[in-house]
């Protein structure tokens, strides 16, 4: 008999991958929260992680502008009234980290002397979840010093982990290409898929291009004139095969990253991961730029600088241990 799936299989290649992509691109296409039809659960946790964070995010930069945020405010509460229409729970992490990060927006308006109308309709909104705000919850942003990280970096792994932010205002000193090369050196050393090694990092030290990297990043708004230099992480499609491996170059490209990030952090560099913009336009800019060849793809970019002497973090509260372990015993 002729076993048509094993012909499509060992003949046309092609295929098979456009099979695999376009599952992955219907999967995507129906479960992700751009997709109003979606509801779900997840959809909400999603869209309210990432919106508080616009908030927070706000107000870890070096100059937050007063007033900032007010239509981004008004999307979260719609979110947030949905979510409760909906019945979600509101013991959620996801929930209450948002409206405390509302009332630590409004703490920083207040301790500015700030008020226009904007603010006074936050507050006045607000108001109607009051009984979920709590002045103690760990939100929003934290000070620290260069001193205290640097001292937590170099203690324990445990400490390393977790005394990394993603760093959103730098000190103007320069890092050096040698500390470049070190932090690189030791991300050599991350996992890759049967040792496949497909990632490179591109860092230019010419300020101009520097310059325009930070008009083409899309990330980096209100804090490009504070970072220093950008790393671009790409990863080389030609190391991998068939679609059965069509993603291992975002997984090889992260987990390069991460490593990366803490080696940074280690040497006393702090850094933000960037999304790399979707469309083909922006791809083919920073390519060009930075002269990338077309069989690698751009993962992700990390600003970097140094840490400033006294600074502040978005805090961006993390799902508790429940929410992420699921273990079935
Ligand atoms: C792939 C990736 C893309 C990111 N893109 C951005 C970005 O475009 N702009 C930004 O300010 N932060 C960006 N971040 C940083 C996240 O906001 C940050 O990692 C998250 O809030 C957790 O905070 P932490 O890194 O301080 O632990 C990105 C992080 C990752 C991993």
């Amino acid at each position: 008999m002729i076993n048509i799936k094993h012909i499509i299989a060992t003949k046309m290649p092609a295929v098979v991958n456009a099979i695999n992509f376009y599952y992955d691109y219907r999967q995507y296409n129906k479960y992700n929260y751009g997709n109003k039809k979606n509801k779900s659960f997840s959809a909400f946790e999603g869209k309210i992680y990432r919106q508080a964070h616009i908030i927070e995010k706000g107000l870890s930069l070096s100059e937050p502008r007063l007033g900032f945020g007010y239509d981004k405010i008004c999307v979260l509460f719609e979110y947030l009234d949905e979510y409760i229409e909906k019945g979600y729970s509101t013991n959620e992490t996801v929930f209450l980290n948002a409206l405390n990060v509302i009332e630590k927006y409004l703490k920083f308006h207040k301790d500015k002397q700030f008020c226009n109308d904007k603010v006074k309709i936050v507050e006045t909104k607000l108001k109607c979840y009051s009984e979920y705000i709590d002045n103690d919850y760990a939100c929003g942003i934290e000070k620290t010093t260069r001193r205290t990280i640097m001292n937590e970096c170099n203690k324990d792994f445990e400490s390393l982990v977790m005394s990394r932010h993603s760093i959103r205002q730098f000190s103007s000193e320069n890092i050096t290409l040698e500390e470049i090369k070190r932090a690189v050196k030791l991300a050599i050393h991350a996992p890759s898929q049967c040792n496949r090694q497909s990632v490179k990092v591109y860092c230019s030290c010419d300020k101009v291009k520097k310059e325009k990297l930070d008009k083409i990043i899309n990330g980096n708004t209100g804090f490009a004139k504070d970072v220093n230099n950008y790393l671009v992480i790409t990863s080389n499609i030609s190391s991998y095969t068939s679609a059965y491996e069509r993603n291992q170059m975002y997984v090889d490209g992260s987990l390069f990253a991460m490593l990366l990030m803490l080696s940074l952090h280690s040497y006393g560099i702090g850094s933000c991961a960037l999304q790399h913009s979707e469309t083909k336009e922006k791809n083919l800019q920073v390519k060009k730029l930075l002269s990338i060849p077309d069989n690698e793809v751009v993962v992700m970019y990390l600003a970097i600088g140094k840490y400033k002497e006294e600074f502040e973090y978005a805090l961006s509260k993390r799902k508790s241990i429940d929410e992420v372990l699921i273990i079935e015993c």
